[in-house]
């Protein structure tokens, strides 16, 4: 399975995620760079889908459904996980929500589209106001084998830097992961994020230690994850 990223409005990472001829287009928001993307490289658009359905990852489904034959797939429907065949490959849906009830998750082999869930260096905010449904959902994403790819719907990696460099002083990763930044290809591992993005190390030794100085409650994993969120 293949991913190609399309940049939009200011900040906003649209997908095109194919197989050898099948693709589906999540979060289109600049329509005409998918089209051209997928006609020059023979690409048949047989799914239109979004990661949850804020107004800026859905704004360009009307024109490619008029563009295309393709199917939509509302993910305000998807309640539990879904496969997606393209071509002889199949792609995982996770309903994974918490900024909305209504996120989801794609998953091929390497690589996840993580909407406004997990981005490359921060989290999104939990607008569905279930904490507890969120932090199931990160946990279930960073579980997933360290070297996956993670692709989010924003690219907030320079202001996510400046936060995680507030709550940890002395992560040295937090420079490395900045050396790494590229504009034109957002993109970061697990293990990279599980390396610099304060939200997800949780469970990291340094982190509990952080947590403990700053006198903030430590005793389980959730009571860790709200007091990362309580630190600005
Ligand atoms: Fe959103």
């Amino acid at each position: 399975m293949f991913i190609q990223q399309f940049r939009y409005s200011t900040d906003n990472l649209g997908y095109l995620v194919y197989s050898t001829r099948e693709g589906i287009a999540i979060d289109a928001g600049d329509v005409e760079a998918v089209l051209v993307f997928a006609e020059k490289n023979h690409i048949d658009i047989k799914y239109i889908t979004n990661t949850h359905s804020h107004y800026d990852h859905t704004s360009g489904n009307e024109e490619l459904l008029k563009k295309t034959t393709a199917e939509f797939i509302d993910c305000r429907k998807i309640k539990s996980d879904q496969t997606l065949p393209l071509d002889h490959e199949i792609l995982e849906v996770f309903h994974t929500p918490g900024h909305t009830e209504d996120s989801v998750t794609f998953k091929a082999n390497d690589f996840l589209v993580t909407g406004d869930t997990l981005f490359n260096g921060t989290i999104g905010n939990c607008f569905s106001g279930d904490l507890n449904a969120f932090f199931q959902s990160l946990k279930r994403l960073i579980s997933l084998s360290k070297n996956t790819k993670v692709y989010g719907g924003h690219d907030y990696v320079i202001d996510s830097m400046k936060m995680a460099k507030i709550i940890e002083k002395e992560n040295p990763y937090i420079e490395e992961y900045l050396k790494k930044y590229n504009f034109g290809l957002i993109v970061s591992t697990l293990d990279d994020e599980l390396k610099a993005n304060p939200y997800v190390r949780f469970n990291v030794p340094s982190m509990i230690n952080n947590l403990k100085e700053r006198n903030l409650p430590i005793d389980t994993e959730f009571d860790r994850f709200n007091s990362i969120m309580e630190i600005y």
